[in-house]
Parts: structure tokens; C-alpha cells; sequence
């Protein structure tokens, strides 16, 4: 079992698992999920949490299909991620699950996002929430089965899951007019690039970076239509956006921090924050 895997390695190797073995989770790794988890949950900033819940064993069917509408199967762990109604931080969110994914997955577990194809009420059956708070995104943890199951392959072939979008509509240079190509990056082509292969809701790699002389600016494209009012889904994708490009700058020695700055307007977009480093 590998803690200390590099973390631009991880982020290469991720991806969503949604055919699990039914086995439980061995007692060590568990272990170390779960310090984590008490360690976000120690020290996160927003009204957020994070906890595993068992689906109960009862019968085989259960584990096969609960929550998930069918298109988990084989979980018995689940990662539950749990907001106040009250706090409007996605990205804030998005980047905290996104780093216990990425632990998961140096754990070797497997995991799903699910923000859509999970049912509350059956979630709420195995977390006690508090009165204002309400469960936003789950994932399974386990071990990956060999042989995914039809309904995987027919997701992954719906959300296009193996297609990243290329440089050129993702990363600019000055303006939205000018791309920005590895060259151009410099010492930031993997973090960006990290950011390119992070996951997304139904994939739509929402988030844009235009890279100016202060720093390199993160924004929001939203999709039209998408996503529901009770959570800002793809806001959340920018916060795993962010892990992304923070943790792989961090491994290559770059430094920086994240600040609201001066930046480029793009009309259509949402400017997010920016990164500023060398
Ligand atoms: C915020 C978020 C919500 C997601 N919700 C679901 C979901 O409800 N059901 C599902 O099967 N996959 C869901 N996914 C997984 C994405 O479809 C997946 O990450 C994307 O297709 C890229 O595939 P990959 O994770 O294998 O790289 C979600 C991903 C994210 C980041």
C-alpha cells in the first residue's frame, strides 16, 4: 500500500470506478482514510464534513444497488460529503473531496464522484444529519472488479468520460483570443495539464485558465442549462480544478498562492480566483 505516491501520478492514474468487488476495506487502509478524514474535518473553513458510511449487508441486492439507481455496483463504503445549507463555498467543497479522492486513490481504492445518480433519502439512512445540513456529493470506495459492468461502460460511453478537451480551449495567453500552448507554460505545462485530465460533472470541463504577466487566472464556463439550484455543481469543479494545479505546482517545487486579483473580463465567464507564482 503506497501513501507517499507522487501526487501528479495519482491524478494520471484516476479514474472513475463504478464496478466494485463487495469486498470490505482492509482495517489498516480504512484506518488512514479515516485520520484523514478527521483531519479535514478538524480544520476545513467552511460548514462542510466529511464522513464514510456502510451500506448495510443485509441482503446481496443492497450492496449491489442502493443509492446509486444502479449505476454503482459491488460498493459497500461509501464517502458521504455533507454541507450546510447555509454555505454557498462549491469550490471550497469541490477541492476538499477532491484531495480525499486523490488519498483514496493512493490507498488503492477506487472511487466515483456521484453528484446526480444517488438518492438522498437512501444516504440519509446511513449519516445522521444535523437539521440544516444536507448531502451533496457521494462516492463509493472499494476495490475495482475486474470486469466493469455493462451500465459502466455505457456511462463512460455517454459522458465521452476517455475525452479531455484540447489546450486550446481550456488554457489562454493574455486574452480569450491567444491559446496557450505547453511552450508557453513553462514550468506550469503539467499543473495545467492536471487541471486538463481532472474529473468534472458528466465531464464537462468547465474551467479556463488565462495566463497573464501577474499570475494565471482560473474562471468558470458554464453550461447552459446545467446543473440544479440546491448546489453549485460546477463551481465545485473549479475547486477540483484548483487541488489540481496546487498540488502539482507544490511536487515540481513551484510556489505560489491563491489570491482575488486583477484580471482579465471575459464576459461569458465567471472569474474564480487566480494563482500567483513564478
Ligand atoms: C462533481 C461531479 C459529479 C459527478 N456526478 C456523477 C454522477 O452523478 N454519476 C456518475 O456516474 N458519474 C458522475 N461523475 C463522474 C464523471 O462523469 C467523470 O468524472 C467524468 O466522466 C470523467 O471520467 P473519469 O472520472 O473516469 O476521468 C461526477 C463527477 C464530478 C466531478
Amino acid at each position: 500500500m503506497e501513501t507517499n505516491q507522487s501526487i501528479i501520478e495519482t491524478m494520471k492514474i484516476r479514474t472513475s470506478v463504478r464496478t466494485y468487488d463487495g469486498q470490505a476495506i482492509a482495517a489498516d487502509t480504512l484506518e488512514k482514510l479515516n485520520e484523514r478524514l478527521r483531519t479535514i474535518n478538524a480544520t476545513t473553513t467552511i460548514k462542510a464534513r466529511f464522513i464514510l458510511g456502510e451500506m448495510k449487508d443485509t441482503d446481496g441486492n443492497a450492496v449491489k444497488k442502493l443509492g446509486t439507481y444502479g449505476v454503482i455496483t459491488g460498493a459497500r463504503t461509501y464517502l458521504v460529503g455533507i454541507i450546510d445549507q447555509s454555505e454557498t463555498d462549491a469550490v471550497q467543497f469541490g477541492y476538499l473531496f477532491e484531495s480525499i479522492v486523490l488519498y483514496a486513490t493512493q490507498l488503492g481504492l477506487g472511487t466515483c464522484w456521484l453528484g446526480g445518480t444517488f438518492n438522498q433519502e437512501d444516504f440519509k439512512k446511513i449519516v445522521r444529519l444535523g437539521e440544516s445540513e444536507k448531502i451533496v456529493i457521494v462516492s463509493p470506495v472499494g476495490y475495482r472488479k475486474d470486469r466493469a459492468t455493462l451500465m459502466e461502460g455505457i456511462m463512460r460511453t455517454m459522458v465521452k468520460a476517455n475525452n479531455r478537451k484540447p489546450w486550446t480551449e481550456l488554457f489562454f495567453n493574455q486574452d480569450k483570443t491567444q491559446t496557450l500552448d505547453e511552450e508557453g507554460a513553462g514550468g506550469y505545462a503539467i499543473p495545467l495539464e492536471m487541471v486538463r485530465l481532472a474529473p468534472s460533472a458528466s465531464n464537462k470541463q468547465p474551467w479556463r485558465v488565462i495566463r497573464s504577466d501577474t499570475g494565471f487566472h482560473f474562471y468558470l464556463c458554464r453550461t447552459k442549462g446545467y446543473g440544479s439550484a440546491s448546489y453549485d455543481v460546477q463551481m465545485n469543479d473549479l475547486g477540483i480544478a484548483k487541488y489540481h494545479f496546487e498540488k502539482a505546482a507544490d511536487e515540481l517545487g513551484l510556489s505560489g498562492k491563491w489570491d482575488k486579483i486583477d484580471h482579465p473580463v471575459v464576459e461569458e465567464w465567471e472569474y474564480v480566483t487566480s494563482w500567483q507564482g513564478n
